[in-house]
C-alpha cells in the first residue's frame, strides 16, 4: 500500500489531552469544525466515504460465513473475482449516490485500490480470497472525533481496513485532536468459531434464541462496526453473528471513559443477525425506524419510551426474500437501510415506494437513487457509506 505523501502535514509536538474525557466538553475546543466529527446517524452531513466495487470478489466459505445462492442452496456458491459486469453495475449506482451527496454540498471521498482476489495467510488461518470495499460501514466508524477500525469477524475481511488507511492518515494528520484507534485483531483461528451453528435446525434456533450465541465464541473480542448505532452520548451495539459479548465489552471499556454510554441490544427473532442497520435505524432525534419482523428484546425499549422516542415499523419491502439478487446474502430488509443527509433529508432506494411514502409522511424530504445492483454486495445506502463529518456535537438524548 502506498502511503507516500500522507505524512506531509506538520508533526508538531502533540498537546497532552489526546482524545479523552476532557476534550468534548472543553469550550475552547470547537470540535465541531474538526475534519473528523460525527456523533450520530442524522446530523447534517459534510463529508462521506462512499464504497467502491473495484476488484471485488465473492465472499468465500469460511467458519464465520456460509454463503449460498438464493433459491438454489444446493448449487455451489461461486468463488474468486466478481464479473466485470457486476462490478460496473454496482459502481454506477455508487457513483450515482456520490453525485447526489455532492449536489447536497457533501464532500465525497472513495476508498483506495485493493486486490481482493489475493489470498490471506496469517499464523492462524488461510483464506483463498478477500471480499470488497463496497461497505465501509462494516469496518470503519466515527465516534465523535475518533476513527475506530473494527476487529471484523470474518477471515476474508481481516484486512478490509486497508483501502481506507490513506484517508485515515490524512484525517489523523490534519489535527492532533483527531483520534484513531484500531480494535484488537482476533485470531480468527478455527477455535474462535462455533461451526455447528450453521447446521442447527430451526427448532434449535428457536430454543436458543434467548442465549444470543451465534457462529463466534465469546473468548476473543469480535465486532463489525455496522453492529453499532450512534445516538449522541448513547451507543447501541447489537449482539450478532458478527459481534460477540467480548466485542461489546471492549467497546464499553474503550468508550465509557470517553463519556459515552454503551448499550447491548438484541433482536431475538433474527436467527442470523449481522449489522444493525436493517433492523433498528435512527433517523432524527426522537425517531427510530424498526423492523416489524425483528422486535427489540423485551425491556430494551425502555430507554426510548421513557424519553418519548417513537419507534415506527417500516412497511413491507417491495422485493421479497426470494426476489433478492441471487448472490445477495442479506435479507429483503435492505429496504430500510436508509441514509440520512440531515434530520430532515433522507435517501431511500428508488424502488422502495412504500417506505418513501412513510418518510414523506414523517416530514422528511425524500431523495431516491437506484441501488439494487449494490445489494449483491450485502448492503444498501447506509452500509455503502461511512460518515466522517456531520455538523453537530454530542448531545444527551436519554438523560
Ligand atoms: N444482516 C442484514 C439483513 O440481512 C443486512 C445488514 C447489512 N448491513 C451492512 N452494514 N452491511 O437484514
Amino acid at each position: 500500500m502506498d502511503l507516500a505523501g500522507v505524512h506531509g502535514t506538520s508533526l508538531e509536538p502533540l498537546p497532552l489531552q489526546m482524545g479523552d474525557r476532557a476534550m468534548p466538553h472543553d469550550p475552547a475546543t470547537p470540535q465541531d469544525s474538526l475534519a473528523v466529527n460525527s456523533w450520530n446517524e442524522w446530523d447534517p452531513l459534510e463529508e462521506m466515504i462512499v464504497g467502491s466495487a473495484d476488484n471485488a470478489s465473492f465472499e468465500p466459505t469460511e467458519p464465520g460465513s456460509r454463503p449460498a445462492i438464493r433459491n438454489r442452496p444446493e448449487t455451489p456458491f461461486p468463488t474468486g473475482p466478481k464479473s466485470q459486469e457486476a462490478v460496473d453495475l454496482a459502481n454506477e449506482e455508487l457513483a450515482g449516490l456520490a453525485d447526489l451527496l455532492r449536489s447536497q454540498g457533501v464532500t465525497v471521498r472513495r476508498p483506495g485500490p485493493h486486490d481482493f482476489s489475493a489470498p490471506v495467510r496469517t499464523p492462524d488461518f488461510e483464506v483463498e480470497n478477500q471480499y470488497c470495499a463496497v461497505c465501509p460501514r462494516d469496518v470503519m466508524i466515527t465516534m465523535g472525533n475518533e476513527i475506530i477500525e473494527a476487529t471484523m469477524s470474518r477471515r476474508a475481511r481481516y484486512f478490509e481496513y486497508q483501502p481506507y488507511r490513506k484517508l485515515v492518515y490524512e484525517y489523523w494528520n490534519s489535527d492532533p485532536r483527531v483520534g484513531w484507534t484500531t480494535a484488537p485483531k482476533p485470531s480468527m483461528a478455527d477455535g474462535m468459531y462455533r461451526e455447528e451453528f450453521w447446521d442447527w435446525p430451526l427448532e434449535k434456533r428457536h430454543e436458543r434464541m434467548h442465549s444470543f450465541e451465534f457462529c463466534v465464541h465469546q473468548d476473543e473480542v469480535v465486532f463489525d462496526a455496522a453492529d453499532i448505532s450512534r445516538l449522541g452520548r448513547d451507543i447501541l451495539v447489537q449482539e450478532s453473528m458478527t459481534t460477540n459479548r467480548a466485542g461489546v465489552h471492549w467497546l464499553k471499556r474503550h468508550l465509557e471513559p470517553r463519556g459515552f454510554r454503551v448499550h447491548a441490544v438484541h433482536f431475538p427473532l433474527d436467527f442470523f443477525p449481522s449489522h444493525i442497520d436493517c433492523t433498528f435505524v435512527p433517523v432524527r432525534p426522537g425517531l427510530i425506524l424498526t423492523n416489524p419482523d425483528r422486535p427489540l428484546r423485551e425491556g430494551e425499549e425502555a430507554m426510548f419510551l421513557r424519553n418519548d422516542w417513537e419507534l415506527v415499523d417500516v412497511p413491507e419491502p417491495v422485493l421479497g426474500n426470494h426476489e433478492m439478487p441471487q448472490y445477495c446474502q442479506s435479507s429483503k430488509w435492505l429496504s430500510m437501510n436508509v441514509l440520512s443527509i440531515s434530520p430532515t433529508k433522507v435517501v431511500v432506494e428508488e424502488q422502495e415506494k412504500p417506505l418513501q411514502d412513510l418518510m414523506a409522511k414523517l416530514d422528511f424530504e425524500v431523495f431516491t437513487v437506484p441501488f439494487r445492483n449494490v445489494f449483491e454486495y450485502g448492503g444498501s445506502l447506509h452500509c455503502a457509506t461511512w460518515d466522517v463529518r456531520r455538523r453537530g456535537t454530542r448531545e444527551d438524548y436519554f438523560p
